[in-house]
């Protein structure tokens, strides 16, 4: 049995876990940020790193307790993220490693997100995607449709040209004076709106591109919100700006992925990132797509290290090692 230790510290979740075979999670611990960055409306870089600094040994701790302290190797993020935080995570993975006499493997933390979905949960499909598959990535800083051949091979299908989805639910939030992280205040505000109050602007809707924009529907809520007027923004009006921006957002992803399976006959759909815990997202895909839909459970869809051990797992028994040259490289590509 194939145990390793997985570490997530891109940016301001402080993740560590022990997986085996790349499926089955044998411990999992967290350490959210949330209420260090919430007063700032954002993740404060600096802060960041020095919290994954004070929690990444005490973490380690439990969840090598918890599972036996028996790992054979040990994986961690090495980007795209914070490069201070990067740092934390990636150093302290090698040194683990050294000191154990282990391979450390670097994982791309896109990567890890698509690797959610092979993880056994209850709410997971019982087994995992097999390939071909696509992979619809959304996250706070990445939308893109990805074609996912063999593992480990990727081919970028389409991306956005400007805001990210998640960068674009958390600055419509700011706007709305939603509370931080705006995802998850979004969803919440708009279970009490009305989704046809507003007509949003559906960027790029049309035609056979799989391009994503995000900064026009940003900016149509911003003149929404100017043109009623501050006195007008009561709960009710937030709440129905809210749900009109998410269902234009929703949209969007729903359309390009269907485009997308369309193009290329696949017939496995991976989603991946933060916002794959956008209920009205998961509802939409499961509805309305024909194909096999893979979803990671609520709790996977943030980062955390279960998936960056699955994803080091397959790295692994597919030949990829690293070594303790590898480092941090905050714009590291995936395809
Ligand atoms: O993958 P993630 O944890 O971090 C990055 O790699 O970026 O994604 C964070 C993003 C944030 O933008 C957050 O607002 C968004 O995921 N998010 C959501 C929801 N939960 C988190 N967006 C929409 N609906 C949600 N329920
Ligand atoms: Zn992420």
């Amino acid at each position: 049995m194939k145990r390793i230790l997985g570490i997530e510290t891109s940016c301001d979740e402080t993740g560590l876990a022990v997986v085996s075979e790349g499926r089955v999670i044998c411990a999992e611990r967290v350490a959210s940020q949330v209420a260090v960055h919430a007063p700032f409306g954002g993740v404060v870089p600096e802060l960041a790193s020095r919290h994954h600094v004070e929690n990444i040994v005490y973490l380690t701790r439990h969840v090598l307790d918890e599972s036996g302290d028996n790992v054979e190797a040990v994986a961690a993020t090495v980007g795209p993220g914070l490069m201070g935080s990067l740092l934390v995570g990636v150093n302290f993975g090698k040194a683990f490693a050294y000191a154990r006499g282990i391979p450390f493997i670097p994982v791309h933390h896109i990567e890890g997100h698509i690797f959610a979905s092979f993880l056994q949960h209850p709410k997971n499909p019982p087994d995992p995607p097999d390939y071909p598959f696509l992979a619809l990535v959304v996250s706070g800083g990445h939308t893109c449709l990805i074609a996912c051949p063999e593992p480990h091979r990727y081919q970028l299908l389409g991306t956005t040209r400007d805001d990210a989805v998640g960068e674009c639910f958390d600055k419509v939030a700011r706007l709305l004076g939603l509370p931080y992280p705006g995802g998850p205040a979004i969803q919440r505000a708009a279970e009490q709106g009305d989704p046809k109050r507003f007509s949003f602007p559906r960027s790029m809707k049309v035609g056979d591109s799989l391009e994503f924009s995000y900064s026009g529907l940003k900016t149509a809520v911003l003149y929404a919100k100017r043109d009623l007027g501050e006195d007008a923004m009561t709960s009710d009006i937030v709440a129905d700006m809210a749900a009109s921006f998410q269902e234009a957002a929703v949209d969007i992803l729903v359309s390009k992925t269907k485009l997308a399976l369309a193009q290329t006959g696949m017939e496995r759909l991976v989603v991946a990132g933060g916002v794959a815990a956008n209920r009205l997202l998961r509802e939409r895909l499961q509805e309305e797509l024909t194909c096999r839909v893979f979803v990671p459970a609520l709790s996977l869809c943030m980062d955390n290290g279960t998936m960056i051990a699955a994803a080091a797992y397959s790295r692994w028994v597919h030949g990829y090692e690293g070594g303790l040259r590898e480092t941090a490289d905050s714009t590291l590509r995936l395809y």
